[in-house]
């Protein structure tokens, strides 16, 4: 099931609802987590509020260009609009920086991609097709206060779920180790 886990770029309805979608959020909140500091949250966007998001992608990519003094390209505009129509719903992961005197920052982002790949894996293990994506939009503040996010907490990425085409389950992953395997003691 691991192997089978592979990123597909549109995928259909239906999504994953009910009793699916909790064991994918459930299976999400199980990720390891030092000091149980629970620096993970999930926003599910599907129907009117993908859509209206997609407002907000929009408005985010106009205000990331006036910033730079560049012209909105309307064809990059209209993309921000309909990119999380790429999947019937999309799962927002992020980090919500937790005060801790023992548990960096670094280790709470951790946590959250853990729980990020746990979704996925969760997905994969329920017939449907995932995929994890970032871009821009990830590091954008005004696009991290419409999801009720600090400036300093962090979108880990956007998963987008749902079902895959007919005949289109992609093949496993054949992962390949070369290079991947340090010598110790180091040459
Ligand atoms: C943090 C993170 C962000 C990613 N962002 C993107 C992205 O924005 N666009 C994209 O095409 N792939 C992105 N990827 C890579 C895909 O999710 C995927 O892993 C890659 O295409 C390899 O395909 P596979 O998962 O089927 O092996 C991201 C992966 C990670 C871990």
């Amino acid at each position: 099931m691991l192997f089978a886990r592979r990123s597909t770029g549109r995928l259909v309805a239906p999504a994953p609802t009910g009793a699916d979608l909790g064991t994918i959020l459930r299976a999400a909140a199980a990720a390891p987590d030092h000091e149980r500091l629970r620096p993970f949250r999930f926003t599910v966007l599907e129907g009117h509020a993908k859509e209206a998001f997609g407002e907000v992608l929009a408005a985010a990519y106009d205000s990331r260009c006036a910033a730079a003094g560049a012209a909105a390209l309307p064809a990059k505009r209209e993309k921000e609009r309909t990119k999380l129509g790429r999947a019937p719903l999309v799962l927002v992961v992020s980090a919500v920086r937790q005060a801790s005197a023992t548990v960096p920052w670094l280790e709470q982002l951790a946590a959250a991609a853990a729980a990020a790949q746990n979704a996925c894996l969760a997905a994969t293990a329920l017939g449907f097709g995932s995929m994890w994506r970032t871009g821009e939009p990830s590091y954008d503040a005004e696009v991290k206060a419409a999801l009720g996010l600090g400036a300093t907490d962090a979108v880990v990425g956007w998963l987008y779920l749902g079902s895959h085409r007919k005949g289109a389950v992609p093949a496993p992953n054949d992962p390949d180790l070369t290079g991947l395997l340090l010598p110790w003691p180091p040459p």
